[in-house]
């Protein structure tokens, strides 16, 4: 019997395994900008994954710009039955440091329409509001990503870089399965809402599990301790730490095979 449970259900129906895989880095470095340079070893990376046990993968639209997205397609199309492809829009990118935020409906529902294709499904299993638009309120944000879901474009709903007032504020338009949020041993100030979403059955999805920043490569904690920390800290984590080395993504499968 382990001590913590290996799953989570998103959305009380989905099992995932709790260990995921980050997959920004999968885009060319330094600043996420561009195809990864490597795109058959990227694409054998996410294949090892599945065969290590992940079957959530974290995108966005923003990552690469699309070229995340494109790459996960490559590899993992057609998909199995057991994979979960998260993505998330709301955010753009147009240079490695020109990143804009736009949560209008018409460009969230293009977004979906587009992270479609380019996932090369007819139904995304999660998409995230990346960040809130200052300029939009969220219930229009997240009102265009449930009109998406009543179309079937969509299976479940998630939000990302939101506080709680935002989150039940997006409650009131939409069913809400996932909250991303920078979140790791180091870096603990979102423990309230970690305790909230895990009281309402709705996943928490630390990013930076390893206290890596996006702009600047490693991680800064140790990373089984804090993969373990996270895993142990609440049973509705899901931890997606980011590599791009097989050896590394194998440490960090054992770590949660092991509990
Ligand atoms: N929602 C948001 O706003 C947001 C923001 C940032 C990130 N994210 C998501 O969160 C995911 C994870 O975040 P992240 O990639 O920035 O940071 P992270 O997971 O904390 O750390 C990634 C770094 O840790 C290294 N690493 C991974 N496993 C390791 C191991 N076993 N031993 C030593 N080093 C290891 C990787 O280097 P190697 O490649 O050499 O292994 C990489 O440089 C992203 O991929 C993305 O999906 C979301």
């Amino acid at each position: 019997m382990n001590a913590i449970n290996q799953t989570f259900a998103i959305g009380g129906e989905q099992h995932v395994n709790r260990l995921g895989y980050g997959a920004m880095r999968l885009s060319d470095q330094p600043g996420n900008f561009g195809s990864y340079p490597n795109w058959e070893q990227g694409k054998m990376l996410l294949r090892k994954a599945v065969e290590f046990g992940v079957q959530f993968f974290d995108s966005a639209r923003a990552y690469g710009p699309q070229w995340v997205d494109k790459i996960i397609a490559d590899a993992l199309h057609p998909y199995a039955e057991n994979v979960f492809i998260a993505t998330k829009g709301g955010v753009d990118k147009f240079a490695p440091d020109r990143i804009v935020t736009d949560g209008r409906p018409a460009t969230i529902t293009a977004q979906i329409d587009s992270a479609l294709d380019n996932l090369k499904t007819e139904q995304i299993d999660l998409f995230q509001l990346h960040r809130v638009d200052p300029r939009v309120p969220i219930e229009e944000s997240v009102g265009a990503i449930e009109q998406a879901r009543e179309q079937g474009k969509l299976r479940f709903i998630g939000l990302s870089n939101v506080n709680k007032d935002q989150l039940d504020r997006a409650l009131t338009a939409a069913p809400i399965a996932s909250v991303q949020n920078r979140f790791n041993q180091a870096e603990a100030a979102d423990a309230a809402l970690v305790d909230y979403t895990a009281e309402l059955g709705i996943a928490y999805i630390p990013y930076g599990p390893l206290g890596a920043h996006p702009m600047r490569q490693g991680a800064s904690l140790p990373t089984q301790s804090a993969l373990a920390w996270l895993l142990r800290r609440s049973p509705n984590i899901i931890v997606i730490p980011g590599t791009t080395s097989t050896e590394h993504l194998k440490q960090n499968a054992a770590i949660w095979q092991n509990f």
